[in-house]
């Protein structure tokens, strides 16, 4: 029997560093076409990515992929308002000089309704309005000010200087992703659980030679669906790798089917590297990532971008509500193939058909995060630093790095141990 590796069963190998982590270079493919500043996708999910997550992500650099739970209609609009929104990333905050008087800066705050500013004095001062929520913005100026020390960060903008922008479509609605193509979508993301299908292929060759949009395929989670879905799909623009390691998926547990992402990953670049085409068609490592190390695991691993649900997910730009319990603040988080998310795609949709009457994911609760530029300002400084080790200066020489297996004991002492924490 073959066996599986997830993201615990290895570590990163330290390897010669020529560079210092901050001057580590993250940019990448999301696929063929599409450049990512920030190796960084967010998962089409409703309760992750709708154009306000897609609008901030690519203002940093990064992308997001709106979420299919809804009309083809409305679906494309939201692909439309990434398109007209504001791309500078100074959206986020606003910059002053020194000299500026502060009437004058929170003026300008006022007028362009943002909360915070970021004086460029030697230490950088952080001014907050006091009409807005102080300690969100604060929180939401400091984060950008590390991104813009870790990161100079720089919009994602297509031909024509406007946001890039990702969707999910079904294989079997030709017409959402005609419609998303002519709204302006720059990926069209292949949106099911199991893409290696023939099926599912030949749909989605006869809508990726229709669009001119990218097309990603997926999930996949073999060598062989990845061989069948180069060979099937003639202009296949990205993979989409991993099956049943969300951290929402009930998919392994309800059906026995896994194929966790890092092997998933591996699987793709053994494929590709077969077809001698690793790097010319990005993988795009999906679930299961926590953090900035299991995203270093992914890319080493062949990996050219990572999508996150959960990490995004309690972001004040995911949809959904905040929730209070206790003293805490939590949003709303549910996979996909949950009751909650399916009852929701069939009520909207009246496209939509269902291939299966089984429920494969959960709906739950996370910690809420502040703004999802904190969120990427933790992610880029951790990569950084794990790419780092592994001697890596850019994410195609990180495919270079090497993982290790680590045994139990390892594992152990990878943790604080034996000391009252
Ligand atoms: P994370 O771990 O980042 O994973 O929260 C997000 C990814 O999980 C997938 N996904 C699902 N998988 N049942 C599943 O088996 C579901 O209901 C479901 N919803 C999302 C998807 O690939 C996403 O990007």
């Amino acid at each position: 029997m073959r066996e599986y590796l997830t993201f615990d069963d290895v570590a990163i190998a330290p390897g010669l560093a020529t560079v210092e982590p901050s001057e580590v270079e993250l940019t990448t493919k999301a696929s063929k076409n599409v450049e990512l500043y920030l190796p960084f996708l967010s998962s089409p999910m409703d309760t992750v990515t709708e154009w306000r997550m897609a609008a901030s992500l690519a203002r940093l650099g990064a992308l997001g992929v709106i979420h299919r739970n809804m009309s083809a209609e409305s679906q494309a609009l939201q692909v439309k308002m990434v398109k007209s929104a504001p791309q500078s990333p100074w959206l986020e905050v606003l910059k002053a000089k020194e000299d500026e008087p502060l009437d004058s800066l929170l003026f300008r705050m006022e007028e362009a309704g943002i909360g915070a500013a970021i004086v460029f004095s030697s230490p950088p001062t952080i001014v907050v309005s006091s009409a807005a929520d102080q300690e969100f913005w604060f929180h939401k100026a400091s984060a950008f000010l590390s991104l813009l020390r870790e990161h100079k960060p720089l919009p994602l903008l297509d031909e024509e200087g406007r946001l890039r922008v990702g969707a999910a479509i079904s294989p079997f609605d030709e017409r959402r992703a005609k419609l998303l193509d002519g709204a302006g979508a720059d990926v069209l993301v292949l949106d099911v659980a199991h893409a290696h299908n023939v099926n599912v292929l030949s749909s989605v060759a006869r809508i990726a030679k229709e669009v001119r949009a990218d097309v990603v395929v997926g999930n996949l989670g073999s060598r062989s669906g990845v061989l069948d879905a180069v060979a099937r799909v003639e202009n296949i623009a990205g993979l989409r790798m991993g099956i049943g390691s969300g951290s929402i998926c009930s998919t392994a547990e309800v059906t026995g089917a896994f194929a966790p992402t890092l092997t998933a990953v591996m699987e793709a670049r053994k494929a590709l590297e077969e077809l001698g085409v690793h790097g010319k068609i990005p993988i795009i490592a999906d679930g299961g990532m926590r953090g900035a190390g299991d995203v270093a695991k992914a890319l080493i691993a062949g990996a050219s971008a990572a999508m996150l649900g959960r990490v995004f997910a309690g972001a004040e730009e995911a949809p959904g509500a905040k929730i209070r319990v206790g003293s805490r603040v939590y949003k709303q988080y549910r996979g996909m193939a949950s009751r909650g998310a399916m009852e929701r795609r069939f009520a909207e949709d009246r496209y939509a058909r269902p291939s299966k009457s089984i429920e494969e994911g959960v709906e739950g609760l996370v910690p809420y995060r502040g703004s999802v530029v904190a969120i990427l300002a933790e992610l880029v400084s951790g990569l950084k630093a794990a790419l780092g080790y592994a001697g890596a200066h850019s994410i195609e020489s990180a495919w270079r790095g090497e993982l290790v297996r680590v045994t139990a004991a390892a594992k152990e002492e990878q943790r604080p141990h034996d000391i009252l924490l």
